[in-house]
């Protein structure tokens, strides 16, 4: 089959933008915000991401990796600012995609084992948290707004024994076989772990199981160790070619890891294209580094200035998990060693009603970041009515100045964007043409450079995560998982909280 070329691609999809001129004032502003930051600030905010980025680039170069210690601020483990020494820099994801779309038989395979999954069972359920879970459903979500061909649902993000009634209820009334996917680098994050015994327990009682598929390291942890023991991955949809590559790779962190089989299997069940998506990821990191560094560099001048708050504004319901990815990312990489960018999430015109009055005038301590969606592929003209008490006349089918639904949506949030930039907050327009999955892929890959650089210009190591350790030590004493005496002792700390 003929493959389509990247201008093809980029003909039929466009391509993301970053505009960042409203992180400068605007014209004549009179007004006190401190945020605003100045031609000669962002000039070295730039220069600094681009070392930066240089530097990156170089730790993806396998000669510069030999030395145990260096990339400490790359490297997997340790602490807020450096990784432990001889653990992998985790810079995998550079070249990821590119390496992956010269394996043509393995994602053909995969491809075709996603559309046979599809056609054999009644429902998927993905397993798995965290970087192991947000993006597939925000990619899956982002490009799938009429749903997908056959229900896909999420365990294992929380312990909400409602929601598992919720979902075990719905999966009863299934009628066919179901087909299960637990993702786990690890294999022993508590949340996915019980979920699996839950599902498998319940599926197996209703006689509703189907096939198992395991996604997870390449040789460690709890979960390879049984894969075949139980009979998960069967032959019947994996052929040899996929087992080779189906693993998350050492050097991959979960935030980045969805464009690994973590997030390859179900975009395939969901009738995803791979190639398309990869290409859009891969075209991110071979040509996009400009606009990577401008956005970390724009982000990072105006927290210089104060912004402590990042806010992801969007207009598109679908799109809500897709910026739940990123408000995953951007703590994970960044919220370290005392420093950060805080995410908040705004979905408008809603927030506008809410939280729009601390964005217009309260603490000016924000940079918001605008999602504008061109094309969504669905649109509502507005109808005539006899009765224009709404005013809403001109705009309605037959008037000159007719528009349709989506464009009064995006009006709506220039109207925003422009409001609150004169009311002092810097901000930051993003524009995706539409929402395939060769834009999202690639407005995402642009995110993982930036979370990144930014990480490395604070001076702290964006990769790792020792800090989502800590609450978890606790709450293994609290499950005595440590042993008796640890539980008990947690257990009486907790007495002085009432709990
Ligand atoms: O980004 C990360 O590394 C985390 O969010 C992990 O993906 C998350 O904790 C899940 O870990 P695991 O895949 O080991 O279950």
């Amino acid at each position: 089959m003929r493959q389509t070329s990247i201008e093809e691609l980029l003909h039929k999809h466009g391509k993301v933008t970053y505009n960042t001129k409203g992180v400068f004032a605007p014209p004549s502003y009179t007004g006190k915000s401190k945020l605003f930051i100045s031609e000669k600030e962002y000039g070295q905010a730039e220069e600094l991401a681009k070392a930066k980025l240089a530097y990156l680039l170089s730790s993806a170069v396998p000669e510069n990796r030999t030395d145990p210690n260096s990339f400490p601020d790359l490297r997997d483990g340790g602490n807020d600012t450096a990784g432990e020494p001889g653990k992998p820099v985790m810079t995998g994801w550079l070249d990821y995609a590119g390496k992956t779309l010269e394996h043509e038989k393995f994602l053909q395979d995969l491809q075709t084992a996603g559309n046979r999954i599809a056609e054999d069972f009644g429902a998927f359920v993905v397993i798995g948290i965290g970087g192991s879970y947000t993006n597939i459903e925000g990619i899956i979500n982002a490009v799938n707004p009429k749903g997908t061909r056959i229900p896909f649902y999420y365990l294992g993000q929380q312990l909400s024994a409602e929601r598992y009634r919720k979902v075990l209820a719905e999966l009863a009334a299934v009628k066919k076989k179901i087909a299960v996917n637990v993702i786990s680098k690890s294999g022993t994050t508590t949340e996915p772990a019980l979920a699996l015994r839950l599902l498998l327990s319940e599926l197996t009682r209703m006689q509703k199981l189907g096939a198992v598929f395991a996604t997870t390291d390449p040789e460690k942890g709890a979960l390879r160790q049984t894969i075949d023991a139980r009979g998960f991955n069967p032959s019947s949809y994996f052929t040899d070619e996929i087992n080779k590559y189906f693993y998350i790779g050492e050097d991959i962190g979960g935030r980045f890891s969805v464009i690994t089989p973590v997030g390859l299997l179900p975009f395939a069940v969901a009738g995803i294209d791979l190639r398309e998506l990869l290409s859009g990821y891969r075209y991110a990191m071979e040509t996009l580094q400009d606009t990577a560094v401008r956005a970390a560099a724009a982000k990072y001048a105006v927290y210089q200035k104060g912004a402590v708050n990042a806010v992801l504004s969007y207009n598109v319901a679908c799109f809500r998990e897709k910026i739940l990815g990123f408000r995953q990312l951007w703590p994970e990489c960044d919220g370290k060693d005392g420093k950060g960018l805080n995410l908040m999430e705004e979905f408008y015109t809603a927030d506008a009603h809410s939280n729009g009055q601390l964005i217009k005038s309260g603490i000016r301590n924000m940079v918001e970041i605008f999602h504008f969606i061109t094309d969504i592929g669905v649109d509502f003209k507005v109808p005539a009515s006899a009765y224009n008490n709404d005013k809403l006349e001109v705009v309605a089918q037959g008037s000159p100045g007719a528009l349709s639904l989506h464009t009064i949506n995006n009006r709506f949030m220039s109207a925003l964007l422009m409001d609150h930039w004169k009311s002092g907050l810097p901000v930051i327009a993003v524009t995706l043409p539409r929402l395939s999955p060769f834009i999202v892929a690639m407005q995402m890959g642009v995110e993982h450079y930036s979370a990144v650089l930014f990480g490395l210009m604070l001076g702290i190591n964006p990769v790792n995560q020792p800090g989502v350790q800590g609450y978890k030590e606790i709450a293994f004493r609290l499950l005595g998982m440590k042993g008796k005496e640890p539980m008990t002792a947690a257990l009486n700390e907790l007495k002085e909280f009432g709990l």
